[in-house]
């Protein structure tokens, strides 16, 4: 199936912007990208730069917050949007428990007034894919795995609005008949990410020789997927998976939090020595824990293997190398970010 004015809901973003210079990159996805992002704090629009110029006619922004109905059929009708690939949310767990408000708003009502407006198009709409998280299944012991048929079990605010907008996708598809797909990946990590999850503030504190802080006893568990490979995912299900069908994905590379951060800390070791031969160890340090912090995700990602072909190719390994080696040659990406110099470009260009 090919689409040919494809809306991508927070393009700004770490996944989404990965995800259209991804796509603009395959050859068999010759249609146009609208990207309708809000620019939270999350959202940045140099994650893009370069791509409006490098497909002339082939990508357009749009900023506006998915939550406002008028501006959403609006953007809908001009551009004649087919399908959507929905990533627009609120996504950092420390910071839906401190004002989870923001999240039921935009993760919730955002998606159920894109699914309206969708279902509205009629014949013409191919696809709404939905990006969701493996957190909507809870939490594991030791044992097991994450298949499609865990039953939710979300314990963040954040995971709740989640699953709550995988219900809604669901609903859409089992009432309206509406064309939908679904996918609930683990931790991503690459390039863009936002430097307040876990792999990007390790980087540049490391780099920094600034403190390293680790939640708990550091021993919580997640699957770490590289964000291309996420990008081929999602790709490959809105092309060929089976409508109203959900699929897992993940990256097959199960880790501690504590034996990452030490990973960070040697290779940075190996790649900028601190001075005397000091060791990047002796900064981590454990902090009080995450209320309600999952213990340990995983993914089965059997099935998308098994009917799309889908595996990770990426070794954690090979893609922390790959990841240290970005945030180091972005310094200037990630010093925007961190000393507000980018939200005072977003001010004088969009107005706040
Ligand atoms: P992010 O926080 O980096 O980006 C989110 C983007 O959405 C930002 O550009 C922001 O401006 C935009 N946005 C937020 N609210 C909006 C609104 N109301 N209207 C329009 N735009 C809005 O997030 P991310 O890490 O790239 O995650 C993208 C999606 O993938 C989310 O739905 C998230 O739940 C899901 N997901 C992320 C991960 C991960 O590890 N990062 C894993 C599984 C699923
Ligand atoms: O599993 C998918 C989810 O992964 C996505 O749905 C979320 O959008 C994404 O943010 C991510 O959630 P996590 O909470 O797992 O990611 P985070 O990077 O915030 O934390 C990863 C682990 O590291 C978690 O166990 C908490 C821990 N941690 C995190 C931070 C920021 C620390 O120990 N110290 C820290 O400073």
């Amino acid at each position: 199936m090919t689409f040919n004015n494809l809306m991508v809901t927070g393009g700004c973003g770490f996944i989404g912007s990965n995800f259209i210079r991804y796509l603009l990159g395959e050859e068999d996805f010759q249609g146009r990208i609208i990207n309708v992002d809000k620019l939270t704090y999350a959202g940045n629009p140099e994650n893009l730069s370069g791509v409006e110029e490098a497909y002339p006619g082939r990508y357009f922004f749009e900023r506006a917050d998915v939550c406002d109905a008028e501006r959403m059929k609006e953007i809908f009708a001009r551009y004649d949007v087919d399908a959507v690939c929905h990533f627009a949310a609120e996504s950092h767990v420390d910071r839906s428990i401190r004002r989870p408000e923001g999240f039921i708003y935009s993760n919730i009502f955002g998606t159920f007034n894109l699914l309206e407006i969708a279902r509205h198009r009629g014949d013409a709409f191919k696809l709404f894919h939905h990006v969701s998280t493996d957190e909507v299944y809870g939490s594991l012991g030791p044992e097991g795995l994450f298949t499609e048929e865990t039953p939710y079990r979300p314990n963040s605010p954040y995971s709740a609005s989640k699953a709550a907008s995988d219900h809604l996708v669901r609903a859409y598809h089992e009432t309206y008949g509406l064309p939908t797909t679904l996918s609930n990946c683990s931790n991503n990590y690459g390039p863009y990410q936002f430097p307040e999850k876990l792999l990007p503030l390790m980087i540049l504190n490391a780099s920094e020789g600034k403190t390293l802080p680790v939640y708990g006893d550091g021993r919580n568990v997640r699957d770490w997927l590289y964000v291309t490979d996420h990008c081929e995912a999602i790709w490959t299900i809105m092309k060929r998976g089976r409508r109203g069908e959900t699929y897992n994905v993940g990256g097959a590379s199960e880790m501690e939090n504590i034996v990452i951060v030490e990973m960070i800390c040697d290779l940075l070791d190996e790649l900028m020595p601190l001075e005397g031969g000091a060791k990047r160890r002796s900064l981590i340090t454990f902090v009080k824990d995450r209320p309600g912090h999952d213990r340990r995700y995983a993914i089965d990602f059997s099935k998308i293997n098994r009917e799309l072909g889908w595996s990770p190719k990426e070794s954690f390994a090979t893609g922390l190398r790959k990841t240290v080696d970005w945030y180091l040659k972005n310094r200037p990406w990630a010093d925007r970010i961190r000393s507000g110099e980018y939200r005072r470009w977003m001010e004088e260009h969009y107005g706040g």
